[in-house]
Order: C-alpha cells, then structure tokens, then sequence
C-alpha cells in the first residue's frame, strides 16, 4: 500500500494521475483523493463543479457591479480589483454532495466518491472592504454574488428561462474579513474552470457559496429565493415545528480516508499507516479517531497539521493489521472545538447533500504467509 504521506505542508504533489470524469460538459471533475499528500491541493488535481459551461471573459473589459441597498452602487474592472490591498488565505471548499455515491439506496446527482473537497490558497480583495465603499444601508440583508454563466438547469422545477449562477450570503458573513473576492488560486491567476477572471471565495460555506466569474454583488433586502438558494442546495430545515427550506450554508465537521483505498488489499501482521484529512466549517477540528473494526472500538489518530481555520488538517494512525485474513471496514470520526462530533448516519433531511457520517472504507488483509515484499 501507498505509505508516503509526506509531512512538508507546502509541496505540491508529485502525482501524475488526473481528475476523474463524472461529467465531461459542464465540467464535473473529481480530485483522486487516495492521491492526496500536500496541504495544499494542486490546481490541476482540484476538483471542478460547475453547473454550464466556462464564460469566456476578456479581463480587458471586465467589469464588477456592485449595486442594490447600497448608498454608492459603482463598477470595478479588473486592475482596479488587482490594485486594491489583498489578503492570502487557505481554505477547504467542499462541494456539499461530496461522497454521494456512500449513499444507500443510489440518489440522483454527480456520484462523487471522496474527492468533491480540497485546499487551496487564495488571494483577493476581502468582501468586506468592497461593501464599505458602496457603504450598505441599514435594511440591507442578503448579499447575492451572481457569475457569469448561463443556462437551464435540468432538476426540476425547471425555471421558464435561462439563468445564471446565482447565491447569496447572509450579511453577517459576507462582512468577515475571510470572504474573499478572489483572483487567484496557489499563487497564480484562477484558471477558466475555477472561475478566471475573478470568483468569490467563501471559507467556512460548502463550495456552492463560491461563486465563479463573478460579475454582479448586489445587496438585497428580502431573502433571496434563486433555484441554487431554495431548490438545489437547500435542506429541510424546521421552524417552529414545521418543515421549511433552508439555503445550505456552513460546512459541517468531516473526516475521509485517502489510504488504504477502498478494496486495497494489504499484507497481515504488519504496520499500515491510515492517512486522510479533515475539516470543519465555523470552528477548528481537534480530534479524529480510527476505527479498522467497523466502529467497535477507535484509537486516536495524529495530526500532520496544526489548527488554522478554514483550512483542512491532515492526519495518519498507524495500523497494525491483524494476522487474521479477511474483510476489514475503516472508519475515521473527528471532533470539533466546539464539542461537535461526526454523526453515525446521514440525515435524510440533506438529501443528497451534507455527507458527513464517517464513511466505511472496506480493505482486504491477507495471509502474512502470501505477501510480496
Ligand atoms: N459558480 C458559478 N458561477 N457556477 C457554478 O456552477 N458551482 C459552485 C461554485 N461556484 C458554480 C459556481 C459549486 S456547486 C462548487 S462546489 C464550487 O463552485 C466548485 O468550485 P471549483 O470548480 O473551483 O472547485
């Protein structure tokens, strides 16, 4: 099995493997999370989640709207953006129906394994400095961030006309200094499918807060009601007893196993270091635990990075694999600063979103006798 995880939290991976297709236009692409080594997720090994097809846009004519409830609505071309003082930060975006296929029965959707999540640095102006220049007025209550991409999206119901790529963001969130509006990505400029020339980066937020090719920030004073805020992207939530939609927001506490992969085979007797990574939304993972007996008893794993929001941490456990051949189920479940703890099941009222119950990772131990060395 693959045990070189590396411990050098800034270089890149030597992988030379690729996404995995799960949609080839728009593109759907998944990172080979067994492959994952570095802190930071290469930009050619991060996954791809978009809903149409790339905009094509000339950085030459780009122009951000900022507009609505606010006192001076004005545009921003892209040197102006360049040129404002800007900030670096690591964050994790997970696209909410990350490990979907761990979903018994089957559900409709993208059948992303463990590799819908990765950690990138970004660099860009904060929201917050872009907001006080158009200065918000007081009733001021969501900030909607809308790209540049079209189209008609297939899940019903099924809007009457095109639309574009539209989200928005409480406003508590949007004025944190962390919500970036980003025009880079690990220190080079964002590549077309990640959203060139400028995104919108939210850490903390499932990734469909993010929004790419960001053209229009727009401040509003009712609840926003767009398809990717009330239709995709929304959960049953309850209100006074009573069911109602809700706008996925915050991630929620997670851990996966990169290695062993699912089905790899591994010689008895001998050590086998686990490796995988976690995160957390709005606070800090502290702990993970390892189980290799299907969830009946858990030792605790070590970490490979040290805390810092938003970002992801790294971990490994050493497995002494037993002597005993057979099927063996692995399972890791963090904790959070908070208190928070990964939950057994998957709750039904997500959908086919927020997977986040510790996913079984089955490996097959053989005979000692049997292995190649
Ligand atoms: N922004 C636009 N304009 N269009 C999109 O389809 N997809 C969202 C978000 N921003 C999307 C978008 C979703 S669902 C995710 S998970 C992230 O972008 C993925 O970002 P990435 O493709 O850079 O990994």
């Amino acid at each position: 099995m693959l045990s070189h995880f590396k411990n050098d939290a800034h270089k890149a991976w030597q992988s030379s493997s690729g996404l995995i297709i799960r949609q080839n236009e728009p593109k759907n692409l998944e990172t080979p999370f067994s492959d994952v080594d570095s802190f930071l997720t290469p930009t050619e090994l991060f996954y791809i989640r978009s809903h149409f097809p790339v905009p094509t846009i000339d950085p030459g004519t780009y122009q951000l709207h900022i507009h609505g409830a606010v006192r001076n609505p004005f545009y921003m071309n892209y040197q102006e953006l360049r040129d404002m003082p800007s900030e670096t930060r690591v964050a994790v975006l997970e696209c909410a129906g990350n490990s979907r296929v761990f979903l018994v029965p089957q559900v409709d959707g993208a059948q992303w394994e463990l590799g819908a999540v990765g950690n990138a640095e970004w660099t860009g102006v904060p929201l917050a400095a872009l907001l006080e220049r158009a200065g918000i007025e007081g009733d001021g209550f969501e900030i909607v961030l809308e790209g540049a991409d079209r189209g008609t999206p297939k899940e019903p119901p099924v809007p009457p006309v095109a639309i574009s790529y539209a989200r928005s963001l409480p406003r508590n969130k949007a004025i944190q200094q962390e919500v970036l509006i980003a025009y880079q990505m690990n220190g080079r400029d964002l590549s077309p499918d990640h959203g060139y020339p400028v995104r919108a980066i939210v850490p903390g937020h499932y990734g469909m807060a993010s929004v790419k090719w960001l053209t229009q920030i727009q401040v509003v004073r009712e609840p926003f009601q767009g398809y990717w805020q009330t239709s995709d992207y929304a959960y049953w939530d309850y209100l006074d007893g009573r069911p109602v939609r809700s706008a996925l927001g915050e991630i929620k506490l997670k851990s996966e196993i990169a290695r062993p992969r699912v089905y790899e085979t591994l010689a008895g007797n001998q050590v086998c270091t686990v490796f995988g990574s976690a995160w957390a939304g709005e606070t800090e993972v502290t702990e993970i635990a390892v189980s290799t007996d299907g969830g009946r008893s858990w030792g605790e794993a070590e970490f490979l990075d040290p805390v810092q929001r938003h970002a992801w941490r790294r971990w490994k456990f050493d497995w002494l694999t037993p002597k005993q051949p057979g099927k063996y189920t692995l399972l890791a479940r963090a904790k959070d600063a908070k208190g928070g703890v990964q939950p057994d099941h998957h709750d039904q009222n997500y959908g086919s979103y927020v997977i986040t119950h510790p996913l079984p990772i089955e490996v097959f131990v053989e005979n000692p006798a049997f292995a190649v060395t």
